[in-house]
């Protein structure tokens, strides 16, 4: 069977890695989260203290960015000169900077490169903000991934209280919107549903009827692929 290429977009909280997630083991396929090699940089710029108002000394970081994506007991763990950065990578404090690291071209230019070689052999869910409009236009299947903006911050509120830190919703709310904002709003492939996208809102909806209504789109398609009219 024809191992397909997947593309979930969306804003931050809308459940996409989750999502991304369980499709890919349920497909067995490999399952490669854009966003974190985003915020792998922001975490390397920030450890070498450079401004991420430096364009060019954060270009260089990203470019010479020695970055390994795995896969380790259904989590992905993101390396970085073999460091494990996986949860430092996803403080506030990297969120808060992460839209404007991804905002420079030749950032987006070094992550782009290294995502479409990782997606090179079919049998791979990407997610992000500009997977379907730019890094992988062919996909076979595309997503858009959203909910309410009420929604999105409480379930980030929600995933950072249960790892221990206090943050007030109303910050959260505020900062969700500044980097749908940032995200929404910048020059280079900015977010934006791609016309051959999927529409999903999970305000309403369980992982698992996300999940359900994705896997069904994928056995639409293959079956579409062998089965040709
Ligand atoms: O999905 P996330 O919250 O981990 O993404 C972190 C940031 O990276 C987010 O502000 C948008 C940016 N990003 C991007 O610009 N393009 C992608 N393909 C993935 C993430």
């Amino acid at each position: 069977m024809k191992r397909l290429t997947i593309a979930i977009d969306g804003p931050a909280g809308a459940g996409k890695s989750t999502v991304a997630r369980i499709v890919a083991q349920r497909l067995a396929y490999t399952y490669i989260d854009s966003g974190a090699m985003y915020r792998a940089v922001t975490w390397a710029v920030s450890r070498q203290a450079i401004a991420v108002t430096d364009r060019e000394a954060v270009i260089k970081a990203a470019r010479s960015l020695n970055l390994a994506l795995t896969y380790r007991d259904g989590k992905t763990q993101v390396l970085v000169d073999g460091e494990d950065v996986s949860e430092s990578i996803r403080t506030p404090e990297i969120s808060r900077q992460v839209s404007e690291v991804a905002k420079i071209g030749g950032v987006r230019e070094a992550m782009v490169r290294l995502q479409r070689q990782l997606a090179s052999f079919g049998g791979v869910v990407m997610d992000g903000r500009d997977i379907g409009t730019h890094v992988l236009p062919d996909a076979d299947i595309k997503i858009f991934l959203t909910a309410s903006i009420k929604e999105r911050a409480r379930r980030r509120w929600q995933e950072l209280s249960d790892k221990g830190y206090t943050v007030s919703l109303e910050d959260l709310t505020k900062d969700i919107s500044c980097r749908d904002r940032v995200d929404c709003e910048r020059d280079i492939a900015p977010l934006i549903q791609a016309a051959d996208a999927v529409l999903i809102d999970t305000t309403a909806l369980t992982i698992h009827q996300a999940v359900e209504q994705i896997l069904r789109l994928c056995e639409e398609r293959t079956s579409g692929l062998q089965n040709p009219s």
